[in-house]
């Protein structure tokens, strides 16, 4: 089963007259993981937003080509029917926190989608213990430390149970130890099943990817298994890649 098909993507932002991606094409297929390396500003993000409906429902530039997520096409599928197939982990969680409390944050989505009280309550445990937050379900967000907080934010997420969950520079803002944390979930995730696009530089998150993609100024420059992609350094370091 195919759960991302991007066909001829082309995207450019209304206030731009530079492509932020051009004629990307590719497929992940259910229980994939993907990795997406490149400099800022080479269409990560633009991609993210691509994958899970805001571009073309929220930002009106201008999208050309086709993203079919789980079968659906983004264009013609509201926010609301993708939301239960994708989800999205941002590098700054407080902009997922919102509710007075980590149990009302996770209920939050889930009532938004009109789930029965019982099922609610099952969920919440079940995401809780997934993430390890159990002690902290009555805490205020806003108190924790930056991997909790990262950590109820991915919670947010697996709380409508999609089948493919994007990281975009999820451990971006967090020390070693908390991006373990994140890394641990990252792997059962990938144990249960889901399909994985993983934007990050670090080794720890390029670990789980089954191949990479080398984005530079809106296309991907190349693109393989994770062992190739790592195994030419001198290709990456003349792409100024770090790894
Ligand atoms: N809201 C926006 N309006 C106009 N241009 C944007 C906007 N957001 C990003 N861009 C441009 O699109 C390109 C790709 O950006 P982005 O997808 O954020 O890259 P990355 O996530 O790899 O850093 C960059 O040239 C950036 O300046
Ligand atoms: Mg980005």
């Amino acid at each position: 089963m195919v759960s991302l098909q991007v066909e001829h993507l082309s995207y450019t932002y209304r206030e731009s007259s530079k492509p932020a991606l051009s004629e990307i094409t590719f497929k992940v297929r259910a229980g994939e993981v993907l990795g997406v390396i490149g400099l800022n500003g080479s269409g990560k993000t633009t991609l993210t937003y691509c994958l899970c409906g805001i571009i073309p429902h929220y930002l009106k530039g201008t999208m050309q080509g086709t993203v079919l997520v789980n079968g659906k096409n983004t264009r013609e599928t509201p926010l609301s029917g993708l939301s239960g197939e994708i989800g999205i982990v941002l590098q700054d969680p407080n902009l997922q926190l919102l509710m007075p409390t980590v149990e009302d944050d996770l209920a939050f989505a889930l009532e938004n989608h009109c789930r029965p009280r019982r099922e609610i309550r099952e969920t919440i445990d079940r995401v809780l213990e997934l993430t390890g937050l159990a002690e902290l379900r009555r805490e205020n967000p806003v108190r924790l430390s930056g991997g909790e907080k990262q950590l109820v934010a991915l919670a947010t997420v697996l709380a409508l149970n999609p089948g493919i969950i994007i990281f975009d520079e999820a451990l971006a803002m967090l020390d070693e130890k908390a991006s373990e944390r994140i890394v641990a979930v990252m792997q059962k995730l990938k144990d249960e099943g889901k399909t994985l696009v993983l934007i990050d530089h670090t080794l720890k998150g390029l670990q789980l990817c089954h191949k990479i993609f080398l984005m530079e100024e809106g296309r991907i420059i190349r693109r393989g298994p994770r062992e190739s992609i790592l195994a030419d350094q001198a290709y990456l370091r003349r792409h100024k890649m770090m790894i």
